[in-house]
């Protein structure tokens, strides 16, 4: 059994939250649309009037100074910002055309399409073999073939297969901190999910691993549609399809990459990526 059947058979009730035509544009699938979200930590104000449609297969970027609300934005996709117990929200995302925020949509569902990667690499403290097979093994999966299967084929998928294929009973840990972020990846790749998040995955990386995760990212993005926050501008315009500057909450500006860096419309843009503020 595969992990796409093991998927399936994982039984989730069929959630009865509104389904939308998949919205297009330009030709392509719109994967994540935003409409009007506003989130509130207490009454704190993090995300306001919040549009914006993320693309099928494309590599999206979120830049903006700290403290403007990126992280916010990534972990409202995944419902991860739920485990604040002070967060409310308002508004609709959509994801493939359905509802999430709805009460009714499985937030088990949601997270094995929707993975995660983030700032600091965080290995669970277990082989790099248990690594990447822990996902499928919650899905079910026992065979110790199939897992084998998948282990190597996510490490492969990650760029990592050739420095740890040799050690994958070896502990997680003694990895460097770059092939920890690779073998992160690999594990998110291991649930076979449509969407990836990134946040800040290179920030704590030296500049040689900064660029196999760059390059990575241009790999990835032929099968799965990636999302990531970035403090790096230059980073930003090398890998991304599309930019969204955030400001204060807000989305001063959204669209292709190369209109953001050369042509921006609104002024704060220019004003940031020209390195006035941030
Ligand atoms: N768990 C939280 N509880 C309360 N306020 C938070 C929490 N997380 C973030 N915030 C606030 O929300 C705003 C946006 O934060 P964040 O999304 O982390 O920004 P960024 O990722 O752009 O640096 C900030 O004002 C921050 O202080
Ligand atoms: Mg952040």
């Amino acid at each position: 059994m595969s992990l796409s059947v093991a998927k399936e058979k994982t039984n989730f009730k069929m959630d009865t939250s509104v389904v939308r035509p998949t919205a297009m544009h330009e030709n392509r699938k719109i994967v994540f649309d935003t409409k009007d979200l506003n989130l509130w930590y207490g009454s704190t104000h993090a995300l306001k009037d919040i549009n914006l449609s993320v693309y099928e297969k494309e590599v999206t970027a979120i830049i903006g100074p700290s403290g403007c609300g990126k992280s916010t934005y990534l972990k409202t996709l995944n419902r991860m910002v739920e485990l604040v117990p002070s967060v409310h929200t308002s508004g609709i995302i959509t994801y493939n055309g359905r509802e999430i925020l709805s009460k009714n949509f499985k937030v088990e569902e949601l997270r094995t399409s929707v993975g995660m990667v983030f700032q600091k690499p965080n290995p669970f403290p277990k082989s790099i073999y248990d690594n990447i097979a822990y996902g499928p093994r919650i899905h079910g999966i026992r065979n110790k073939k199939i897992l084998d299967e998948i282990v190597e084929k996510s490490l492969r998928g990650a760029f990592i297969w050739d420095e740890v294929k040799d050690r994958l009973k070896e502990n997680a840990y003694g990895l460097s901190g770059g092939q920890q972020q690779r073998l992160c990846i690999a594990r998110t790749l291991a649930i076979e999910p449509d969407v990836i998040l990134m946040d800040e995955p290179t920030s704590a990386l030296d500049p040689k691993s900064t660029h196999k995760i760059e390059d990575l990212i241009q790999e990835l993005k032929q099968d799965y549609s990636i999302i990531i926050v970035t403090h790096n501008m230059q980073q930003a315009a090398r890998i991304s399809d599309r930019t969204a500057f955030f400001l204060n909450g807000e989305v001063v500006e959204y669209d292709k990459t190369d209109t953001i860096f050369t042509n921006p419309s609104d002024r704060r843009t220019e004003d940031y990526i020209s390195g006035r503020f941030g």
